[in-house]
């Protein structure tokens, strides 16, 4: 029997390379859905339906009338300033619609996705291995966790966790930019940029965390993934080597100390995973960053005419 695949937020960055990925795979239905209409390049017809993952009858008739095998969560509020300012709205996006969906998973049986963060963490000790106990900082981090712990403890036969790092690629219509297109921009546009030095990551490539989700999907696990890049990074570092990759002037960028930002909401110092678990058990060979900057110069460079 093949796998029917649901999708949560299709029209987001790793909705949209999900599609790509999934879209012609013989092994898999697929049932892609987001808020308002379909933004995906090449449309999905019937394929595409409209949810809104706050609306829980929405959220209910969807799913039981598809009788998804399994459902990718990606769906969110994602902007952590936004979800600082506006704790409800966060609430209503990443914790109470999760458990419209968890439940709506239950009805069905289906294996449940749920894209996570490495927020949930204080980044005091960065990187992080699955077991690490989680201490977030920030509404967006408790949201996540909350989302998260919905999950794990719903009773749920199969049901798996996959926590992610500043995910990075392109793709049209996005509602939002990521930090590796903004730095290429900024640079490009030669106007000084400030940039902070104190915050540690590991940048993934959506390509490579969709690869990653459609293996745990596949594979039908349950636990908690970590799917980063490999390569950690300060971020001033990593707009200095996207400004080198695509052969910009890098003096522009001044490095600041989170502090000078004065952002609302809080991050942790150093992150990272340690990916040792998703290697040997799901077979993930995240690109390294230079190679992953390289699969979005192809993709820019492309006709397909992607605008952000
Ligand atoms: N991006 C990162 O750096 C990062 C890092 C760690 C974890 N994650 C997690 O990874 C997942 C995927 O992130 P992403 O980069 O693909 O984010 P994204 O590009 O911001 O996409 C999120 C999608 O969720 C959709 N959405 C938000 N509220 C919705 C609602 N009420 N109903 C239906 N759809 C809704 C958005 O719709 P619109 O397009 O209409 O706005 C958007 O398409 C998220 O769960 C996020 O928390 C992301």
């Amino acid at each position: 029997m093949p796998l029917r695949i649901l999708i949560t937020g299709s029209n987001g960055l790793l909705g949209q390379k999900l599609v790509a990925a999934l879209r012609n795979d013989p092994e898999v239905e697929l049932i892609a859905t987001g808020r308002g209409g379909d933004r995906t390049p090449q449309a999905l017809g019937d394929r595409y339906h409209t949810l809104d993952i706050t609306e829980p009858d929405s959220v209910r008739e969807v799913i039981i009338s598809t009788r998804p095998t399994t459902i990718i969560h990606t769906a969110a509020m994602t902007n952590v300033d936004a979800c600082e300012l506006d704790p409800p709205a966060c609430h209503r996006q990443n914790v109470q619609a999760t458990q419209y969906l968890v439940e709506a998973a239950k009805d069905v049986g289906a294996h449940f996705i749920f894209l996570s963060t490495d927020f949930v963490f204080d980044g005091a000790q960065g990187p992080y291995t699955e077991e690490a106990l989680p201490s977030p900082l920030s509404v967006y981090g408790h949201s996540k966790l909350e989302g998260e712990l919905i999950v794990m403890n719903s009773g749920l036969e199969k049901w798996a966790v996959a926590r992610t790092i500043i995910v990075y690629g392109v793709a049209p219509g996005l509602s939002r930019s990521n930090v590796v297109l903004w730095a290429k921009d900024a640079l490009e546009k030669g106007a000084p940029i400030r940039v902070v030095n104190d915050q540690w990551r590991m940048p993934t490539l959506a390509e490579d965390l969709a690869d990653g989700c459609i293996r745990i999907a596949k594979r039908g696990v349950t636990g908690i993934f970590n799917l980063s890049g490999p390569d950690g990074m300060t971020i001033l570092e990593l707009v200095e080597r996207v400004g080198h990759f695509f052969r910009s002037d890098t003096r522009i960028i001044e490095a600041v100390g989170s502090d000078q930002l004065g952002q609302p909401a809080r991050r942790p110092p150093r992150t990272g995973f340690v990916l040792d678990k998703a290697r040997r058990e799901l077979g993930y060979s995240p690109r390294t960053f230079e190679e992953g900057l390289a699969v979005l110069k192809t993709q820019l460079g492309s006709s397909e005419g992607v605008d952000r």
